[in-house]
């Protein structure tokens, strides 16, 4: 949900910058545009659409040399994706240039106090406030930083701001609360970015900033404040992945890659979770063993796949656990008043760890008392930052707009907290939670096994491709699968589909089905899950009706074939691991399909990676 960088350093500030937004343009790309301070004083361009466009008019209109610059890719918000709306934004003076992530919700009324001074706007965006009040500060002879700081006081909302000042060379001021910024420190040389992709090419050396901070970077280091210019501590870290993790290698799309690295990001994700006592940890735990022994409830709150990872989670949770376990939206969340107390304990799942719906929910449990557990895959973003404890995904960088191995690597660490949440309260022995841990660990080399059997997904997808409509249906586990199935299709191939619960379709939802219907029915392990046979039977009522049924199944799973048009075929597993392998082909079927279409996979229409508004 936009991305932005600044650069200070020796190199050819317009490289580093826009090589910056071509690897963050997963993250908005309505449009981008760039500003730099070199000879020839402050000069900008910016261009709707593709950051392709952008590379066009630079081509067509180059900037002189900088060793200083900073840039945006966004997502609109306020103002459609013209190249009027588009950043950076210029101070009225045209000293100051600014790019912003996230909503200044009093924009309105800040607008028009700068209009009854007489300042002129350019475009309808809420950032162009910001870059008149920060302008306005250096005007009257202030320091940029100062001005950013007396700027952010004033404003309401989620923002991450970088600027920049014609007048005060080789230095960048960068803001946030409630939106992400990390900095990165190379040698004679300094990035600020919505996240490190952005400058891993340079760097893996980073520096979280917390809530309401203020960083000021030159080429030799950075300083950080909080808004009243009181040194705020800062908190180093290095990134665990190089720049070929945020690169396609050879794939056409960053989701067919990271569908294709799901083994590994499931291995790494349960790598060196037993201590030598054979105990399972998580990363980072705040809460006593103590309060997880008396938690009563147990809240799920999540966004899109992370709240379908949640769902599929709950199934595993309630069994191990015995503790009653919700799961829930958390845009809904906080506006239906939960009720959250003490003894609540809220799981958030987020691969971001920046989504704002779910960020405010971390928040409103919190205030309610309630101890917040988070799973993420960012190390360091807001999320974890603001839980009791943190389980960390460890499936590298997600880039493709659609979620896969963020999905999976979800489940497992969900199925990691449950496990742990058993071994806390006593309700699994020991041996059997190895014995979970040891199938669980078994999954990589099966899901290696699905993704081995893909070429019969890629020909059904090339069979299916003028289907109108596709359902999914699944029961247990099965179910949220097919909810996430049928996301995939939806947000990447743009055709209708719907994911049900096998059971419920015949109470309304199969109406849907006519002759030709592509129905996907994930089906249960034969013979080990009561739920079979009722599958079949789903089955077998969909089929009357004229659809195609599309089977998936176990291996030996001889019973569904009189009922399958096509069956794809997974390695066993029990129950509650199906869906780690379940999941793998209707993911590489959305791929493909939305691929025959001719769509941009990675950066789908209208979406963005990272939602850091509400
Ligand atoms: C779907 C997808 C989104 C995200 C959702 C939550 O493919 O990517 O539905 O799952 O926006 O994002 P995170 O996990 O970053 O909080």
């Amino acid at each position: 949900m936009c991305g932005i960088i600044g650069y200070v350093g020796p190199r050819e500030a317009q490289k580093v910058v826009i090589d910056g937004l071509r690897r963050m343009e997963y993250r908005g790309y309505d449009s981008a545009g760039i500003a730099v301070v070199g000879e020839q004083g402050l000069q900008a361009r910016k261009k709707a659409g593709k950051l392709a466009n952008l590379e066009t008019e630079l081509t067509a209109q180059p900037l002189a040399s900088a060793s200083f610059g900073i840039g945006h890719t966004r997502w609109a918000t306020h103002g459609g994706p013209t190249d009027g709306n588009a950043h950076p934004h210029l101070s009225a003076s045209g000293r100051v240039a600014l790019v912003h992530n996230g909503i200044i919700e009093n924009f309105a009324a800040l607008r028009a106090e700068l209009e009854d001074e007489g300042v002129g706007f350019d475009s309808e965006t809420d950032t162009e406030v910001a870059a008149q009040l920060v302008g306005r500060e250096v005007d009257g002879g202030a320091d940029l930083a100062d001005a950013m700081r007396t700027v952010c006081k004033r404003l309401e909302g989620a923002f991450t701001l970088v600027a920049l000042d014609a007048e005060q060379p080789d230095r960048i001021v960068a803001a946030r609360r409630n939106s992400p910024l990390v900095v990165g420190v190379g040698e004679g040389e300094m990035f600020v970015a919505s996240d490190v992709s952005a400058f891993i090419e340079y760097t893996r050396e980073a520096v979280e900033m917390g809530q309401d901070e203020v960083v000021d970077v030159n080429p030799d280091g950075y300083a950080v404040t909080d808004f009243d210019g009181a040194p705020a501590p800062s908190k180093p870290y290095h990134v665990d992945w190089d720049l070929s993790a945020a690169e396609k290698g050879g794939y056409d799309w960053f989701m067919r890659k990271e569908i294709f690295e799901q083994p590994k990001a499931v291995a790494d994700t349960l790598l060196g979770r037993f201590d030598p006592n054979h105990q399972l940890t998580l990363d980072e735990v705040r809460i006593s063993e103590v309060e997880l022994k008396t938690t009563d409830k147990i809240v799920i709150v999540a966004c899109g796949t992370a709240f379908y990872a949640g769902l599929v989670a709950k199934y595993a949770i309630e069994h191990w656990t015995r503790i009653p376990c919700e799961v829930e939206i958390a845009s809904e969340f906080r506006y239906r008043d939960p009720i959250i107390t003490p003894r609540t304990l809220v799981v958030t799942i987020s691969q971001s760890g920046e989504t704002a719906d779910t960020l405010m929910a971390v928040r409103h449990a919190r205030q309610q008392g309630a101890k917040v557990v988070a799973i993420c895959n960012t190390n360091g973003s807001t999320i974890p930052r603001e839980s009791d404890a943190v389980l960390y995904t460890h499936a590298g960088p997600e880039i493709g707009v659609a979620s896969t191995k963020g999905f999976l690597t979800q489940v497992a660490a969900c199925y990691l907290l449950g496990l742990y949440l058993a071994q806390v309260r006593g309700t699994k022995f020991g041996d059997e939670i190895a014995t979970v841990m040891a199938e669980l660990e078994s999954m990589p080399a099966k899901i290696q096994e699905v993704l081995d059997r893909q070429d019969r997904v890629l020909a059904l997808a090339a069979e299916l491709r003028g289907a109108r409509s596709v359902l999914f249906l699944g029961r247990h586990v099965g179910y949220p699968v097919a909810l996430e199935g049928a996301l995939k299709l939806k947000e990447i191939a743009y055709l209708h589909a719907e994911g049900f619960p096998a059971g419920e379709l015949k109470h309304g939802p199969i109406a849907l089905v006519e002759d030709g219907t592509p129905v996907f029915v994930i089906v249960p392990p034969q013979g080990r899950d009561q739920l079979h046979d009722k599958v079949i039977s789903n089955i077998q009522e969909v089929r009357a009706r004229g659809a195609r049924t599309i089977v998936l199944a176990e291996d030996g799973d001889v019973e569904v074939e009189p009922y399958a048009d096509v069956i794809l075929r997974l390695p066993r597993a029990s129950t509650l691991l199906q869906p780690l392998l379940a999941t793998i082909p209707l993911q590489v079927f959305a791929c493909e399909i939305a691929t025959l279409a001719g769509h941009d996979v990675d950066q789908p229409r209208n979406l963005a990676k990272s939602v850091t508004v509400e």
